[in-house]
């Protein structure tokens, strides 16, 4: 079994090292969710997602080797050019988590700069993009100190796996277009340890998908997904709802590969209000939707109703709603969107995004 574990990477004390590395990582949106997990932030279900493009991160590391030595992981954190003494923690806990990785951790001093695309009070998770530009930086920062990650394949299964450890969706952020994450026997390279590049397993209608992020709340949520996922152990539903999800990826992956654009948006739609009907059937119970998440939803039937345009929606974790639709529409679309749509939204506040390639090193 990979688990990467390995004590050879230290560097050599007579070395003076130092050096900065920088990744812009992007966010993804899962169609399949990701909704319960078990032992070092292994999934319960396999899940497929969309990488993102315009919502992304990006982090600079600087290492040098004037650590201090009574600490085990000696860093700072900058968020948006300001000290940030809860993400600072956060980080230390995942760089210490992953020093059986990257023992050469617990030789440097690390100074860290991270800056998100989209506005920090969005409501947009960061955690997929911010964990994987981490675990990006740390794989290059690998590579450049001890020459062990061969090629590019071998570099992102790597960066995939360590970003799972900070954030298990992370994983699926360093690869274009599409990525799938848990294991599943349709596809034989699949792992629940890394994510997957979709490759050609999806059509090219997918390449090219807009997901336009309607920000319905900017706010906090009130319930994280860390105790969102722990919530899954105690649902009743737990069990039978694994079992959909691995049926509606089969399913699913079918669609993405033929381009089957009516079956592809009534599976994702599906997932999104399971994800939600698993919250609300939680104990305790909790609802993360607001009403103008089913206004829009809605509104966004209704007009696909109307139409016939292929226009669909998702959620993550939150009230915000993805609007999923091909290229080709997009046109047709525009006045719909800004006209019942973003009027429902928190100051007016939409992000336009799209597929993207996958990260980049800057
Ligand atoms: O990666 P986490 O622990 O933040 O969980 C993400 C969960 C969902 O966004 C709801 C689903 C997913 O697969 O991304």
């Amino acid at each position: 079994m990979t688990d990467y574990i390995n004590p050879k990477l230290i560097i050599d004390s007579s070395k003076v090292t130092d050096g900065k590395i920088v990744w812009r990582s992007p966010s993804n949106i899962a169609l399949i969710k990701y909704w319960g997990k078990h032992g070092r932030q292994l999934p319960r279900n396999p899940s497929i997602s969309l990488t993102l493009d315009a919502a992304y991160t990006e982090t600079v590391i600087e290492y040098n080797t004037n650590k201090k030595k009574d600490i085990d992981i000696d860093l700072d954190f900058f968020f948006e050019g300001h000290p940030n003494p809860a993400f600072a923690e956060k980080i230390k806990k995942f760089f210490l988590g992953i020093s059986d990785i990257f023992p050469f951790i617990k030789q440097l001093k690390f100074t860290i700069h991270s800056e998100n695309s989209f506005p920090h009070s969005s409501g947009i998770a960061s955690s997929a993009s911010s964990m994987s530009a981490l675990a990006l930086c740390l794989c290059t920062l690998e590579s450049d100190l001890f020459d062990t990650l061969g090629n590019d394949d071998e570099f992102r299964k790597k960066a995939s796996f360590v970003s799972r450890l900070g954030s298990g969706s992370a994983c699926r952020s360093v690869f274009p277009h599409a990525s799938i994450w848990g294991s599943t026997s349709d596809i034989e390279t699949s792992s629940d340890l890394f994510g997957i590049p979709s490759g050609n397993l999806i059509h090219p209608v997918f390449h090219q998908f807009h997901d336009d992020i309607l920000i319905v709340s900017q706010g906090e949520k009130a319930v994280s997904s860390t105790a969102g996922h722990a919530l899954m152990e105690g649902n009743e539903y737990a069990k039978p709802r694994y079992q959909q999800a691995r049926q509606r990826l089969q399913r699913l992956l079918i669609a993405m590969k033929e381009g089957d654009l009516e079956t592809f948006g009534i599976i994702t739609e599906n997932e999104a209000l399971t994800l939600h009907a698993l919250m609300m059937t939680s104990n305790p119970s909790y609802i993360l939707m607001r009403p103008n998440s089913l206004e829009m939803i809605n509104r966004i039937r209704r007009f696909r109703g109307d139409t016939g345009h292929p226009i669909y929606f998702t959620l993550d974790a939150g009230p915000n709603i993805h609007l999923l639709y091909p290229d080709a529409i997009a046109e047709n679309v525009r006045g719909f969107i800004d006209e019942e749509l973003v009027p429902l939204c928190e100051d007016g506040r939409i992000i336009r995004d799209k597929v993207g390639l996958g990260p980049l090193q800057i």
